[in-house]
């Protein structure tokens, strides 16, 4: 961790509350149901998948398209190390299907496919239909393969960077329920993907930001969206932070430890 993650996690650390504090309902039964649920489905054969790719010593060009990972020098990079760095890890993932599945999702976005394991959790979503995005030739070749290994047919995977493909996706007026911003962690593009997914969240959705103290960008952007007029709860895990769209919340905020 750099210094501005251990500063930030110590304060964060500081400001956990439990369910003590927690009167209304709704965030209640969020706490419960979805941050510290423990019988998860497991998700073996996925989290197969992905040990294959965590000793597939093969390298292939990764040249970073958002932030710079502080993991590689150059564009040269093993499957392995990606998969050991950029990937989120089991426990993550099977929170995302959580907040999906709480939320009923019936269409889910996801910034950055990455190898397509969070997107492989999502498609288990009973109904749901699953966007993913990712710029690098390398990756979308390997998500590819995962999907097709699964003949997992709700994921569409849309390929070419996001700074393109994004507000073109969205044309299509259909309400996202969920969607995983998790591509470009930068201060900047964080703000801008949230602003064109925003107008298309449905009036339950929740939107998930990787990554909110990955930087002092990333902070900034995730204190700003939190207070956002669209934005009726938040919740800061630290490794991530829920926003949540429905306007019968009380503009509430949560620091939650998972
Ligand atoms: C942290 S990884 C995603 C991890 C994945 N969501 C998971 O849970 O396993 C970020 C991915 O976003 C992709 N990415 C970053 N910036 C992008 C951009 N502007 N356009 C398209 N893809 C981008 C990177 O190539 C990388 O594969």
């Amino acid at each position: 961790m750099r210094f501005f993650q251990v500063k930030s996690f110590l304060n964060h650390w500081l400001d956990v509350v439990d369910e003590h504090s927690i009167h209304s309902p709704f965030f209640f039964d969020f706490y419960y149901q979805v941050i510290r649920k423990k019988n998860d489905p497991v998700f073996i054969e996925i989290e197969k998948v992905r040990g294959r790719l965590l000793s597939n010593q093969s390298f292939v060009n990764a040249k970073d398209l958002g932030a710079a990972s502080p993991h590689f020098k150059g564009a040269k990079r093993t499957i392995a190390r990606i998969a050991a760095t950029s990937l989120n890890e089991e426990k993550q993932c099977a929170l995302f299907y959580r907040i999906a599945r709480y939320v009923e999702a019936k269409h889910i976005l996801e910034l950055g496919t990455s190898f397509g394991i969070t997107s492989l959790y999502f498609s288990k979503i009973e109904d749901a239909k699953v966007t993913t995005f990712e710029g690098n030739p390398a990756m979308i070749n390997i998500a590819q393969t995962n999907f097709d290994y699964f003949n997992q047919k709700n994921i569409e995977l849309i390929e070419g960077n996001i700074d393109h493909t994004l507000s073109d996706r969205l044309q299509n007026p259909e309400k996202i329920d969920f969607a995983l911003i998790d591509a470009n962690h930068q201060y900047e593009p964080t703000i801008r993907y949230f602003n064109l997914i925003a107008k298309r969240m449905s009036d339950h959705g929740i939107m998930v930001i990787d990554d909110i103290y990955y930087s002092e960008g990333m902070a900034h952007a995730w204190n700003e969206l939190k207070k956002h007029d669209l934005v009726y709860g938040s919740i800061d895990l630290f490794r991530c932070g829920i926003l949540l769209f429905d306007l019968n919340l009380n503009k509430q905020h949560f620091i939650w430890s998972h």
